[in-house]
């Protein structure tokens, strides 16, 4: 393991002005996503759609430091032969691929999930690292729900996530541990910030067991936020004071970067939390955006599986790209997001 290199790309990963683009849809989620624009979820209309985000030059150049692909994707070739990873490596992003296999129940635990995954993953990541990817992601599920998580659900996902990364620094890949606490719930922030506490803590006294060196990777977390169902919503200020207390608190300042999800926060949401965290800063470590849903809903509505909406597409992606820099940096406002309109 070169650890001098895994560090470098993990730096380069959370660049000040910079955030990673999560298009790692895995099929099943691509067709939900498919089905909100009536576009049918064929294997050309997922190559064309992400074409048409690699392609887009200004987000991609400016504010994309890398991009998480799907198995599918890292495979395919652009309408012109040019295999996509080449798109992302010319724009200056570096390739990740998702080499998680998604969830299966977590038997004895009614209600919970066990991220799967790790048999044949050394020889995956070989294939992955040839093909171009220099980073992974692997997403562990945690639900709050009444009597839920246990600390089983907790135990075995962290395990499985410090396995997962230590197999890719092996393999001389930048793992992404990114353990999701969902926030579908009724729950407010106070018990989101519990159970997140639990599930970072837990992750990296498995980290630490397992040798990863902290100083290459980059944590991929939730917010602390209110539940979708909560009565009471917090604002944007005790989101971003919430969150940045919590990471200080459980995040060593040896981990170059941490990139977010969005969870199913707006897109506007997503950008106004992570200003406002930076709005706290001096941060001990890289603290920027690895959002799915908040960078692409807007740029797929505009697209709509039409070639001729492709400008429109790339438009509405490159101005979130940008809203999302800006806030990494801290300088976004919300007039921004007015005037583009
Ligand atoms: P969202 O930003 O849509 O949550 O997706 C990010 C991601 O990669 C989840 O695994």
């Amino acid at each position: 393991m070169n650890l001098t290199e895994l560090n470098r790309i993990a730096t380069a990963m959370v660049a000040p002005g910079k955030g990673i683009l999560a298009a790692d849809e895995s099929s099943g989620t691509i067709k939900k996503r498919f089905d909100a624009i009536g576009v049918e979820s064929t294997e050309g209309n997922r190559r064309d759609y992400r074409e048409m985000l690699f392609r887009s030059k200004e987000a991609m150049s400016q504010f994309i430091s890398g991009v998480i692909l799907y198995d599918e994707t890292i495979w395919q070739d652009a309408k012109d032969g040019t295999p996509l990873v080449k798109l992302i490596e010319q724009s200056g992003a570096i390739p990740g691929i998702k080499v998680d296999e998604g969830t299966q129940a977590l038997p004895m635990c009614p209600g919970e999930l066990v991220t799967v995954g790790l048999d044949k993953l050394a020889e995956r990541l070989k294939k992955y690292y040839e093909r171009g990817a220099r980073f992974a992601k692997w997403r562990a599920v945690i639900d709050i729900g009444s009597g839920i998580p246990s600390m089983t659900a907790i135990r075995v996902n962290a395990h499985a996530l410090a396995r997962y990364a230590a197999l890719c620094q092996a393999a001389q890949i930048v793992p992404i541990v990114e353990p999701e606490v969902l926030m579908d719930g009724d729950h407010d922030i106070d018990r989101c910030y519990e159970v997140t506490q639990r599930v970072l803590n837990k992750t990296f006294q498995e980290l630490r067991v397992q040798r990863v060196a902290l100083e290459g990777m980059v944590l991929k977390p939730n917010m602390a936020v209110s539940g979708k169902k909560c009565a009471k919503q917090a604002s944007v200020e005790e989101v971003a004071e919430k969150t940045v207390r919590l990471l200080k608190a459980c995040v060593p300042a040896a981990v170059p970067g941490i990139a977010f999800l969005s969870g199913g926060q707006s897109d506007e949401e997503a950008t106004a939390h992570l200003n406002a965290m930076h709005k706290l800063g001096p941060l001990p470590w890289g603290l920027t955006f690895s959002y799915g849903r908040a960078l692409q809903a807007a740029p797929q509505k505009a697209w709509s599986g039409k070639a001729e909406n492709v400008a429109a597409g790339q438009k509405a992606f490159s101005h979130r790209a940008r809203m999302n820099g800006l806030a990494s940096k801290g300088e976004w406002q919300s007039s921004l997001e007015k005037k583009a309109a």
